[in-house]
């Protein structure tokens, strides 16, 4: 257990059984997609937004839910993650530390760590190099891509490398931030694609 309370062992062994975020079991491959209050396949075509559950969704964990054919990455972030995106000599080692190209995000996301609420991270799980899906590394320690690794997003097509907000590295082939798609926050509902108007 570290000093946020986040069991270490439970983190990526969500599994959603019955449709709503944070029911678990023994899962361990990687992270769930989330099945709740999906429209029908017909609004799904035509885009309509997608509700998502987050009141079970604990610290350190991730969920994934679909929205527009995409993987959409919903993760609750601990204080010691959220100050590591904080840290100066962190960012230097980022592309766009401060998520200064705008079509990357939602002006409200328009921020240090790049979210509506500062635990919650909501992204588009499209890697911005050719678009494969980056895999979510939480762990802290060093890593074969990189000895310095402090949690992050992994996408394995490439080598790209992002942190905990979807901020890329430099030295990798992604040009950009991951996309924070519109969405908004009303309780423990997380809403993508539907902006707070
Ligand atoms: S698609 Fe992600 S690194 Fe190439």
């Amino acid at each position: 257990m570290n000093q946020d309370g986040v069991n270490e062992s439970r983190r990526r062994f969500l599994y959603i059984a019955t449709g709503a975020v944070g029911a678990v079991g023994a899962v361990g491959v990687a992270t769930p997609f989330v099945k709740s209050w999906f429209p029908s396949e017909k609004a799904k075509a035509v885009g309509a937004p997608v509700k998502v559950d987050v009141s079970s969704l604990r610290l350190g964990e991730m969920v994934i839910a679909e929205w527009r054919g995409k993987p959409i990455f919903v993760l609750k972030r601990t204080k010691e993650s959220l100050a590591i995106l904080r840290d100066d000599a962190f960012k230097a080692r980022l592309v766009d530390p401060e998520s200064d190209v705008v079509s990357q995000q939602p002006e409200y996301a328009h921020n240090d760590t790049r979210a509506l609420s500062d635990e919650l991270l909501v992204l588009e799980g499209v890697c911005t190099h050719l678009g494969c899906s980056p895999k979510f590394v939480p762990e802290v320690e060093p890593q074969s891509y990189d000895a310095n690794w402090q949690g992050g997003f992994f996408c394995p097509c490439h080598g790209s490398r992002f942190d905990l907000a979807g901020r890329v590295f430099k030295g990798v082939p992604a040009p950009s931030n991951l996309r924070v798609p519109p969405h908004r926050i009303d309780g423990n509902v997380l809403t993508v694609g539907e902006e707070t108007v």
